[in-house]
């Protein structure tokens, strides 16, 4: 399916392998984007015996080069559930800034119970100033 999407205008979704290898294990996308607005929400998900190793940080350093560089956005959005330290330090490693907490916002269906969702993102004269 990926595959097959990824030839489509608007799809930002990238597979992520080991570079020995070519093994899947994981993937990163802007799981929306608006044109207009020039703005995108990240999104991304890892296979567990991966984690810990700096590689989703890799990959959303190079999403935020290419988002910025090449397609020309405007800022980036992340959110994540406010117990996901992992994934707060891999946004704020690549420099997706608190903005805020929606308190008690999404009910994941797997437990039901509500958590709080931190809000971050990045500018480009952030990107440019900071990350280049
Ligand atoms: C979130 C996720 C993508 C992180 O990927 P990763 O490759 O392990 O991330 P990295 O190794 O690049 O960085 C993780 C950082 O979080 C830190 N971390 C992870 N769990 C932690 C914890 N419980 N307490 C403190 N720090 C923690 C790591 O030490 C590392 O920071 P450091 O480099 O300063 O030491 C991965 O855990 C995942 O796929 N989780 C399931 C899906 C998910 O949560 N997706 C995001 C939804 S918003």
């Amino acid at each position: 399916m990926w595959e097959r999407e990824s030839g489509e205008p608007h799809i930002y979704h990238w597979a992520i392998v080991l570079k020995e290898g070519n093994v899947l294990i994981g993937d990163i996308a802007v799981v929306r984007a608006d044109d207009f607005q020039e703005r995108g929400t990240i999104g991304y998900c890892m296979c567990k015996a991966w984690w810990g190793k700096g590689i989703m940080t890799e990959a959303l350093s190079e999403v935020l080069r290419y988002c910025f560089e090449e397609v020309g956005f405007f800022r980036i959005d992340g959110e994540h559930a406010a117990e996901n330290i992992g994934s707060s330090r891999v946004m704020e490693k690549c420099g997706l800034v608190y903005e805020g907490t929606r308190r008690k916002f999404f009910r994941p269906p797997t437990t039901g119970v509500r958590v709080d969702i931190v809000e971050r993102g990045i500018l480009r004269e952030d990107y440019f100033k900071n990350i280049k």
